[in-house]
């Protein structure tokens, strides 16, 4: 059995902290097995390297290992990806397509966010748990697969099935074996050892000489909270490595790259804005500008319903939280909702016999595009990437009350995390 020292040095795995080398020594007993495993921990502490050492020391190394992270996948297309589909199963499926489950047969495949799965794709995958059985979309024909599956959350479980978003079921089904990470705010003596392994990395890449740290720095970075953990330190040494003139750091230059809610120590700059307090003219207007692309999507969301359909009092009664959102409160008033109705007497005729044959815009079910506007600027794209990192920071990670500031949903946020590689 290979070593723990071993595996850390063949997976870029820096740190010794117990906790670190207890959890990379359960994957190593646990991989030969069948044994499904859940990969716990905060995001950012690197959950992602579990997977791959346990397919690595597996018989199943020579198989496919598939990460499938489900918090980037559409719901309306999760299923087609994990089981795959049947030609004609829905528009826009003109081929019968094979599903990672199916594609894996043999191999691993590693479910990051696990949380994220929608409750109907949960059966799915509690059924392939329980006898390695599956059925593609649109199809009625069982089929089998022999797949190993390793899951990851950062999510806390309990407060998902607490609240039925999780089955219980799947839980205890899927954590047979749990391996916690644990938060780097709890591996103090791996900070700096990181620290200097990122900063000689980035030098090398930026061929600059490699940042250092004063003692007072060291101890400021050790007492520092890390919300975001491995992922933030890494960002903080690229960007001290890119942008310091000096190359040895002390505790008020550090300061500069660590924002301020993070820390334990009390706060050295007054925080005295509000959350929403947005600092600048400048931010107040892409935040608009965003809003406003916000509310066209939505927008034509409901248009192409209302073409599609025509009755407009099923789309209002859907779609309800959508229409509050865009005419705002005052859509539950008469008067908004009688405009509402205007439009569909102007434009729109009752769905008293066929529908209106409306062409579905083709979907291309093997990417996760995103709705972006192709007209959209490099710029734009920039001041949205500079927009979500400033929320991210003033809620010190928090992505729920980031993506409520920015008036997206926690999924899309995540998405957008992921697209910029915060
Ligand atoms: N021990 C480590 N040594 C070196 N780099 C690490 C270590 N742990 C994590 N990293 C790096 O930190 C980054 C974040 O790790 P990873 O993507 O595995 O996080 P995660 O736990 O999956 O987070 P999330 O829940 O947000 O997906 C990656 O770039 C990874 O390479
Ligand atoms: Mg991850």
């Amino acid at each position: 059995m290979e070593s723990v020292q071993a595996i850390k040095q063949r997976f870029g795995i820096i740190g010794n902290d117990p906790k670190l080398n207890r959890a990379i020594e359960k994957a190593i007993q646990v991989a030969p097995t069948d044994i499904s495993v859940l990969v716990t921990g905060e995001s950012g502490v690197g959950k992602e390297s579990i997977p791959k050492i346990i397919h690595q020391l597996s018989h199943r190394k020579h198989g496919k290992y598939i990460a499938v992270n489900c918090g980037a996948i559409p719901e309306g297309t999760i299923d087609s990806e994990l089981f795959g589909h049947e030609k004609g199963a829905f528009t826009g499926a003109t081929q019968t397509r094979s599903g990672y489950f199916e594609v894996a047969d043999g191999g691993t495949i590693f479910l990051d966010e696990v949380g994220e799965l929608p409750l109907t794709t949960q059966v799915r995958l509690l059924r392939v748990l329980e006898n390695g059985e599956f059925i593609k979309v649109g199809s009625s024909k069982v089929q089998k697969t022999n797949v190993r599956i390793v899951a990851a959350t950062n999510v806390n479980m309990f407060e998902a099935i607490k609240k039925e978003k999780f089955r219980e079921d799947l839980y205890y089904r899927l954590s047979t074996v749990e391996i916690n990470i644990p938060p780097l705010r709890e591996r103090k003596e791996d900070i700096h050892l990181l620290f200097r392994k990122f900063a000689s990395d980035f030098a090398l890449k930026y061929k600059m000489p490699t940042v250092k740290l004063t003692d007072d720095a060291i101890d400021l970075l050790q007492k520092y909270r890390w919300n975001g953990n491995i992922r933030q330190l890494r960002n903080v040494a690229e960007q001290a490595s890119v942008l310091e003139h000096n190359r040895t750091l002390n505790a008020q230059a550090l300061q500069h790259y660590l924002p301020s809610g993070g820390s334990n120590l009390p706060a050295v700059i007054s925080t005295t804005k509000s959350e929403s307090d947005f600092s600048s003219e400048r931010e107040i207007l892409y935040k608009v500008l965003f809003d406003m692309k916000s509310d066209l999507n939505d927008l034509k969301k409901l248009t192409m319903e209302l073409m599609k359909n025509g009755n407009v009092k099923d789309i209002q009664k859907d779609h309800e939280g959508l229409i509050s959102k865009i005419y705002g409160n005052a859509g539950a008033d008469e008067s908004d909702i009688s405009d509402i109705e205007d439009l569909e007497v102007l434009s729109i005729p009752e769905k008293t016999h066929e529908p209106i044959d409306i062409p579905e815009p083709p979907i291309d079910k093997y990417h996760f595009a995103e709705e972006i506007d192709e007209e959209e600027t490099l710029s734009l794209q920039d001041k949205e990437l500079e927009l979500i990192k400033k929320s991210l920071e003033r809620h010190q990670g928090k992505r729920k009350l980031a993506a409520a500031e920015l008036g997206i949903s926690e999924r899309t946020l995540y998405r957008k995390i992921k697209q910029y590689d915060l």
